[in-house]
């Protein structure tokens, strides 16, 4: 039988720029790290999902100036824009980190200064191709590779030397390429998924490792100062790198990050979380003081969503914006809004297209006639047999193919085990699979013809005993993902569900008591494509 789980989970979402608006790119990566959490909340885990803003970069001094408002004042609009959005999203973030805070500047200030009395870091020229949007720079072979254009918004790349502080990155060449090679360091294990963004870390690795550079000048005062060096800033993505850390490390939360955090991540920003973030914590513990910082359990990397067949791009103007996210879920609901991204998402190592046709057939398909038609099948037919009352019949009626019992345990556990490895489509597949063999179980037995016959009542009361608890299981699963027609599917079977632990015992086989009497559901309206394309 299933045990229940417990531990500690701390999933975090990329800290998003400020300059820009929330887009589906940004609700997607937080949507899964949402789904995570719910689940692993659920099952009883002491979860802390973590989300948020990188506010340090020099584009939002110039894009603050451009509107007359101070960086502060931009960066507070732009905040609060991203933290309304995945508010209203139904997003259950448990702290929102935003890098002008002092509570994460004054952490990556300790960690610097414990950083800089290391060999790890000196001061020192650089020159290099430069990518201004990204505020990175790329090797000399990326930057031939690329054309020496950017390879995320194709501007030009820029010729730039420095004089900053360094990290030595070379030095833990050897290192990174034994932890992504799947080996222990310093007794830790560091896993970047799918497999095939960890052979593409793998590949650039063997390039060869640039030392790195984390201070900065010229940015107006805007950054966190950097230690020992009046008039430079720390770089943005050190600065944003640490906010995983720094917004655990106090005496309550400092367990969240023993216990090692889950990094949802795109691709986009793949080299910084599986390279120069784990070299970055192999340094840091090895100062005093920082014996407790470990590596991360996993960096998952997900792909990006394209748009219509073509890339999201402003000169396109195909972005699926904020108001274009607002008119899908006006339309679909939210559940039909999470839903989509869950499944027909990038979450593997390819892009995925979105379209509105098929936003329309997976919620028709999946929803409409899959969840939404089997609940309202069941609970109907209990309302017209039995006067609304769950029937008897826990073990009766054993048919070839659907022993009710071992397929739910068995969709239990292998949606616990693909979320665990944070395949949250398998999660969900899981779960619609003992939707659908429910579908299948009352075409293969016939409950509206069983009920035409008096002598066959009882018979009828197993088949829909075994239906709705069949159901009422999957409604667990499926939660994470639909909490808003869950919630109300739970409602009219009159079952009270915590949200947090009791998923493994809810769970079991047997919790349906006869006699509750469960009124009808429709979870999902049929919507015609007509008014849709209206309207998206
Ligand atoms: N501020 C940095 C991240 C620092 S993390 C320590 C940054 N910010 S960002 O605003 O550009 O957000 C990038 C992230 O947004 C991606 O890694 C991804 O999670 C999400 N997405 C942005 N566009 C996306 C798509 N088109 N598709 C899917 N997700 C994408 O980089």
């Amino acid at each position: 039988m299933f045990k229940e789980p417990s531990g500690r989970q701390y999933v975090t979402t990329p800290i998003y720029y400020v300059n820009d608006r929330p887009h589906v790119g940004h609700c997607y990566s937080s949507t899964l790290a949402d789904v995570y959490a719910r689940f692993m909340r659920f099952a009883g885990h002491e979860v802390l999902f973590l989300t948020g803003t990188d506010e340090h970069a020099a584009k939002v001094v110039d894009a603050a100036a451009a509107k007359g408002l101070t960086p502060l004042q931009w960066a507070d609009q732009n905040a609060k824009a991203f933290q309304d959005t995945f508010t209203w999203l139904g997003l259950t973030f448990d702290d929102f980190v935003r890098t002008t805070q002092d509570r994460h500047k004054s952490r990556v200030l300790a960690y610097l200064e414990a950083l800089r009395q290391t060999p790890d870091v000196y001061v020192g020229e650089y020159e290099g191709w430069y990518d201004a949007g990204q505020e990175e720079y790329l090797t000399e072979s990326r930057a031939k590779e690329c054309e020496f254009k950017s390879p995320i918004n194709g501007k030009p790349l820029v010729r730039k030397r420095e004089s900053n502080s360094f990290f030595r990155l070379s030095g833990y060449q050897k290192q990174l390429e034994q932890l992504l090679n799947g080996q222990a360091v310093d007794g830790q294990m560091f896993h970047v998924e799918p497999e095939a963004r960890r052979n593409e870390v793998l590949g650039r690795l063997r390039e060869g490792l640039n030392d790195v550079p984390i201070s900065r000048s010229g940015a107006n005062g805007w950054g966190i100062p950097f230690p020992g060096s009046a008039d430079q800033t720390v770089y943005v993505w050190i600065d944003a790198l640490f906010n995983y850390l720094s917004i655990v490390d106090t005496d309550e939360r400092r367990k969240f990050w023993e216990s090692g955090p889950l990094h949802v991540i795109a691709k986009d920003i793949l080299w910084f979380h599986a390279v120069i973030w784990p070299a970055f914590l192999l340094a840091l513990r090895k100062c005093k003081g920082f014996e407790w910082v470990r590596l991360p359990k996993m960096v998952y990397c997900h792909s990006f969503w394209i748009s219509e067949g073509q890339k999201m791009s402003k000169s396109l103007g195909n972005f699926i914006d904020l108001e274009t996210i607002q008119r899908y879920v006006a339309t679909y609901g939210n559940d039909a809004w999470r839903y989509y991204l869950v499944t027909q998402g990038p979450l593997g190592a390819t892009d995925a297209d979105f379209a509105a046709a098929k936003f329309h057939e997976t919620y028709s398909t999946d929803l409409v006639n899959t969840v939404g038609n089997c609940t309202s099948r069941v609970t109907a037919m209990i309302n017209k047999y039995f006067d609304g009352a769950v029937p008897g019949g826990k073990s009766a009626l054993a048919l070839p193919g659907f022993e009710w019992p071992r397929l739910c345990e068995e969709a239990v556990s292998a949606s616990s085990r693909a979320m665990e490895k944070f395949d949250l489509y398998g999660a969900v597949e899981a779960a619609m699979g003992l939707v659908r063999k429910v579908d299948a179980f009352i075409n293969a037995t016939e409950p509206f013809k069983v009920a035409k016959d008096p002598a066959r009542q009882d018979e009828l009361g197993a088949i829909l005993y075994q239906c709705l608890e069949a159901l009422r299981i999957a409604s667990l699963l499926l939660w994470p993902v639909l909490p808003e027609k869950m919630e109300q599917f739970w409602k009219a079977i009159k079952q009270n569900v915590p949200r947090e632990g009791g998923l493994m015992e809810l769970a079991r086989w047997g919790g349906l008591s006869p006699g509750k009497k469960v009124d009808k559901v429709a979870l999902y309206p049929r919507i015609e494509l007509p008014r849709v394309e209206a309207a998206v």
